[in-house]
């Protein structure tokens, strides 16, 4: 029997239409390969929008949402509207709303893409970042005092719940388990100056990792310090762990190492609800419509998504075939790939 799959769109600002385009015809061939039907929605939460109606995601949308098995994000931000408006009312809206508590950052060199760490590849940089989505400093929590005079005062709280540094720490745990590699988890925090969020977390992450999960190496570096294993020893990471601030920031350095953002994707996770898939680069705008954004990123993004409905081998198809580009192109850079963006996307269904 096949079953349809439910998935909502969102292509969002700039590049992020063309990008899920790219993937929706490598979603075409794997469904017809592997069997599966699917139904798609489109959902208009752009800039643009924004500015004819003042609309962004709302509480109805939310709900609709709800409904769908996963999203497909493209990109949001736009030039046009002032920064920090589309980021909190498309993607952090959603990923609050929707409780979206973990955000999935696979770090991996292909062959053939070009890092900028010297002497490093594929066997070194090959790890996965587990950030946490849903508190930290993006809660939005503080304000000021005495705004706009000499003696003004702005907060900005991190807060940290045991329940989600709970939550967090048992899904990387066992996402170390089930990925079965070296089975080691690292903390990153900042024990040495953060002394509260980060004690809380610590002691959490010891107490999970001995009663449930001994067969896992428990490892702890402090964020400054691992920006400079990232590029130094790579190899030394197999499963991180991380609030959510710590995460953002991390990520895009990964991002780096493993061959730029044309490349990297990322889920936001909520493991008993509707997650949401996406690269990790911004809109581009820059790129927007010229054919020569990299898709590889988005394509990696419904590799994912496949993997969170339960197509597993579907998804392993969609890798082989991004593996396959990575030969063919000549760079993972906007507009030096070699192939325009459809070209790239051509190349990997064909590949499937
Ligand atoms: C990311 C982005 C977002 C974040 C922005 C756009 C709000 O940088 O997904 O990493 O800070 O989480
Ligand atoms: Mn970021």
């Amino acid at each position: 029997m096949t079953k349809k799959h439910k998935i909502a769109v969102i292509g969002g600002d700039g590049t992020g239409p063309e990008v899920v385009a790219e993937g929706l015809k490598v979603l075409k061939v794997v469904a017809k390969k592997h069997n599966f039907e699917y139904e798609l929605k489109d959902f208009d939460f752009t800039g643009q929008r924004y500015l004819k109606t003042g609309k962004l995601v709302e509480d109805k949308d939310v709900e609709e949402l709800k409904t769908y098995e996963a999203i497909y994000l493209g990109a949001v931000g736009d030039p046009a509207v002032k920064p920090g408006i589309i980021e909190h009312g498309v993607l952090l809206k959603l990923r609050f709303a929707l409780d979206q508590y973990i955000n999935l950052r696979p770090v991996i060199l292909y062959p053939n893409v070009w890092t900028p760490v010297k002497d490093k590849g594929p066997e070194q940089i090959d790890f996965v970042v587990v950030r946490e989505n849903t508190e930290g400093l993006y809660v939005g929590t503080g304000g000021y005092l005495k705004k706009g005079s000499p003696d003004e005062v702005a907060t900005q709280v991190s807060v940290n719940t045991r329940k989600g540094v709970e939550r967090c720490l048992r899904y990387a745990f066992e996402y170390t388990q089930k990925r079965n590699k070296r089975k080691q988890l690292t903390l990153v925090g900042k024990t040495n100056v953060l002394t509260y969020a980060w004690d809380l977390w610590e002691r959490a992450f010891h107490e999970i990792g001995q009663k449930d999960f001994p067969g896992i190496k428990r490892e702890y570096s402090h964020v400054d310090a691992t920006c400079m294993w990232f590029v130094k020893n790579p190899e030394w990471f197999d499963v991180i762990v991380t609030d959510n601030m710590f995460g953002d920031i991390i990520t895009d350095l990964g991002a780096m190492i493993q061959g730029g953002m044309g490349i990297a994707a990322g889920g936001n996770i909520n493991p008993k609800g509707v997650s949401m898939f996406e690269p990790i680069g911004g809109s581009a705008p820059k790129y927007t419509g010229q054919n020569v954004i990299n898709p590889l990123a988005a394509i990696g993004a419904l590799q994912m998504l496949l993997e969170n409905i339960g197509e597993d081998k579907a998804a392993a198809d969609v890798e082989k075939g991004i593996r396959y580009a990575c030969t063919q192109m000549k760079s993972m850079s906007a507009g030096k790939m070699g192939m325009s963006t459809t070209e790239v996307g051509d190349t990997v269904a064909k590949a499937i």
